[in-house]
Formats: structure tokens, C-alpha cells, sequence
């Protein structure tokens, strides 16, 4: 009875392959994934087994994976829950999952599986990448955010008081396994949190996918399954083309970060605190980043009001009103958000570094962008 349940989505797996010489993996997509990860992750171990560290908020699909993996010989200890949300990225809870990996007797051979959000996967990533210096990482995204984008490309890390992400590594994973049935119990706004990284990839270079994603972003919400599957395949694989051309982020991988200079600074102003979340923010981003282009001549007029009208469709915050109520009526300054902008990791000597776009699919990173320009941008913006 079981099989048949499982042949269906065994018939829709689908394999994006990520070339990174003797760092290659598979991306897999696929309902009822998690569930069998024994399947897809016994041959990878060699009879190696695996821990995992897996996010509070999807613990039956955790417990459902470890059954799997201990009826394979593959478990590695019970399952390490940690809550999901940026206050579980730190020193503290990192040392709590060393400890535990360690208490389990973790040897280089083995495998540490994240089953979660971003923030687990970036958390349990690290552990896996410097615990006897770099274990065996598999990837088991839950949130949109994590299957289209955390899970990909081998960044991992933690938050520190200083700003986020400051203390991490490159570590890809051996494999990463995507369920997407698993987002049914996402929260909507998570959702659509998510949903505005795929429209990232559609701007930053695939005008044809913006199109598509006009025409099925209502099914996309309703997570109808092949047009879920579609978006996350595609945008996998935009990822994974950018990652193979510049895995360390020296070029074209900055292109990842459209919408994400003034997103940052956003998230930044509003505290992390959960009012605004960062694909919402990402989504505001993305629109004053097409805005300041379209200002600066760069890229046709109305290509911002296109994407913002897409976003507004969808349900994510496309001007500064809507981030107001969303931040329960405050309002940024704009030398606050230029405060925040000069202090993101992405800026060089004064002048920023921005994706621009020159139309919807065609971004390209602006390396000297004067303060100022950006500043009198914001000022009207914010009047
Ligand atoms: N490594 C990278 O390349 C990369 C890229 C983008 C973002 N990130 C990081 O990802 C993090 C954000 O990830 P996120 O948005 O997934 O946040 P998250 O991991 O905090 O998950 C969001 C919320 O959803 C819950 N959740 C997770 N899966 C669920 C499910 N299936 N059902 C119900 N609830 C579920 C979590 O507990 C949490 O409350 C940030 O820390 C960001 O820095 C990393
Ligand atoms: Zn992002």
C-alpha cells in the first residue's frame, strides 16, 4: 500500500545537478522526499550514518525521516530540535549542536542532515562544516525561502551582536532533498516570504520566467504541485548556474543579492524582529533597486511598476505604505536606511555596490554608486 502511495511522486522527482568539480551534488525534488530520505541518502553514506538537526516546528516530518533512516542502519543519535527564527543562529545554540553531535560520537564519515528553515540549515551547516573540521552536510529545506535559495550554494553561518551572517563558512552539501509537500504547513506569509526570492531570479535573469510566474502565481499559492515543483526546479537552477560560474561570490554570484542592499537595510531598521520578514523586505528592495535604475537611466521606464503591481498581486510589500503597516506605522528615515546600507557587507569605500537592472531578466552589479545619488533617491522616496 505504501508503494503505491509513494510511485506517483517517485514518478515526479526531479534532479537538478549543481557541477562543482569534486564538490558536485544533486538537488532532488520530490513529494514524500523527506520522509524516504534513507532512499536517496544510504547509497551517498556507504553505510555511514547520519545525525540530524531539524527545526521544532516540523517535528513530524523529522521524526518520519529518522524512522526511515534507522530502519536503514543510517541514525546517528536521537533528533536534535532547535527552534527555527534568527535568535536560534548564534554562538549559544551552535555550541549546543557541536555538543550534541559530539556527545553522539560524530566521525569525519559521518552526516549531519538539516531539516528546517534557512535558519537551521545555515546553523546545523556550520556545525557540519567545522566539526572535525567538516562533516558530511545534507540539506532538507521546509520554508519556500530554504528550497529556492539557503539550501543551495554552501553558505552557512551564524549572527553575532555586530550584524548577520558575519561568522560562517562555505560548506556545500552532499545532497540537498526537496519536499515541497512539506510547505503545507507553512505559514502564508512564510510563504510568500519565499515566494519573493523566485521573483528575484526571474528579474535578475530569466524574463520568460517572470511571464510564467504572472500566469501561475495564484496556483503557485495554492501550492498546486507541478507549478510548486516548476518554480522551485527553476529557481534551483538559476541558483546553481550562478553558484557553478562563482562559487566564493568574487562576480557574478553578487547578482543573488538584487533587492538585498536595501532589503538588508530594512530588515535592519525594523530590528529583526519579525514584523518585517526578509523576503518582504527583499520585495521593497527589489522594487527601489528597479525604481533607482529606471531614475539613473539605466533601465526602461515602467519596469518597476510591472514588478510592484506582481508583488502588491501577491500580497508582498511593494512601496514604503505598506512597509508602515507592516512596521505598525513607523516610518524609515532616509539616513537611517544609508546608515544601514554603508554598514551591509556590500559596500566598498564609500560608494555602494547595487544590482541594477537594465529590464526585468537582465541585472548587473553597480560598483560605484555615489552615496548621494542613493540618498536623494530615498528623500523623495520617503517624502
Ligand atoms: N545560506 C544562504 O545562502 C542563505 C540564503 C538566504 C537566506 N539565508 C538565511 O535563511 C534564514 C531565513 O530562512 P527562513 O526564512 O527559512 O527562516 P526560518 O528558518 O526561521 O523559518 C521561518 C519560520 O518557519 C518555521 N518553519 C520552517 N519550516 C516550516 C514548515 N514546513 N511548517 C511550518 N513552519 C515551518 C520556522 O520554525 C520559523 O518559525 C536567514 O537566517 C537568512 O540569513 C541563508
Ligand atoms: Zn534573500
Amino acid at each position: 500500500m505504501l508503494e503505491t502511495l509513494h510511485q506517483p511522486a517517485q514518478r515526479d522527482m526531479r534532479q537538478v545537478r549543481v557541477n562543482l568539480g569534486p564538490r558536485s551534488y544533486t538537488i532532488h525534488v520530490g513529494e514524500g522526499l523527506a520522509e524516504r530520505c534513507g532512499d536517496i541518502l544510504g547509497p551517498l553514506a556507504n553505510g555511514r550514518p547520519y545525525a540530524i538537526v531539524a527545526d521544532e516546528a516540523v517535528r513530524a516530518i523529522a521524526e518520519s525521516a529518522a524512522a526511515h533512516l534507522k530502519a536503514n542502519g543510517l541514525l546517528l543519535g536521537p533528533v536534535i530540535y532547535v527552534a527555527g527564527g534568527e535568535a536560534s543562529k548564534s554562538f549559544a545554540t551552535l555550541e549546543q549542536v557541536c555538543a550534541a553531535l559530539l556527545a553522539f560520537g560524530v566521525e569525519r564519515s559521518h552526516g549531519v542532515i538539516a531539516i528546517g528553515g534557512g535558519v537551521i540549515g545555515d546553523l546545523a551547516g556550520f556545525a557540519a562544516a567545522i566539526l572535525k573540521r567538516g562533516v558530511r552536510l545534507v540539506q532538507v529545506p521546509t520554508t519556500l525561502l530554504a528550497q529556492v535559495d539557503s539550501s543551495v550554494g554552501g553558505k552557512t553561518g551564524i549572527n553575532t551582536a555586530q550584524g548577520k551572517n558575519l561568522i560562517g563558512a562555505f560548506h556545500q552539501p552532499a545532497a540537498v532533498l526537496i519536499d515541497p509537500q512539506t510547505l503545507q504547513t507553512l505559514p502564508q506569509r512564510e510563504f510568500r516570504a519565499g515566494y519573493a526570492e523566485i521573483v528575484k531570479y526571474a528579474l535578475l535573469g530569466d524574463a520568460a520566467f517572470f511571464e510564467w510566474l504572472n500566469a501561475h502565481h495564484d496556483s503557485m499559492h495554492r501550492q498546486d504541485p507541478s507549478v510548486l515543483r516548476d518554480a522551485i526546479v527553476t529557481s534551483c537552477r538559476m541558483k546553481a548556474g550562478i553558484v557553478e560560474r562563482d562559487e566564493l561570490e568574487s562576480g557574478e554570484r553578487a547578482l543573488l543579492n538584487l533587492g538585498h542592499t536595501f532589503g538588508h537595510a530594512i530588515e535592519a531598521w525594523a530590528g529583526y524582529s519579525g514584523a518585517v520578514l526578509h523576503g518582504e523586505a527583499v520585495a521593497l528592495g527589489m522594487v527601489l533597486a528597479a525604481e533607482f535604475s529606471e531614475r539613473k537611466g539605466l533601465c526602461a521606464r515602467g519596469v518597476a511598476r510591472r514588478l510592484a503591481d506582481h508583488l502588491r498581486q501577491v500580497g508582498l510589500p511593494a512601496d514604503f505604505t505598506a512597509l508602515r503597516s507592516l512596521a505598525g506605522g513607523r516610518m524609515p528615515s532616509p539616513d537611517v536606511l544609508i546608515e544601514f546600507m554603508a554598514h551591509d557587507k556590500k559596500v566598498t569605500s564609500g560608494q555602494f555596490n547595487l544590482v541594477l537592472l537594465r529590464g526585468i531578466g537582465a541585472a548587473f552589479v553597480a560598483r560605484d554608486v555615489p552615496v548621494k545619488d542613493v540618498r536623494d533617491f530615498l528623500c523623495d522616496r520617503l517624502a
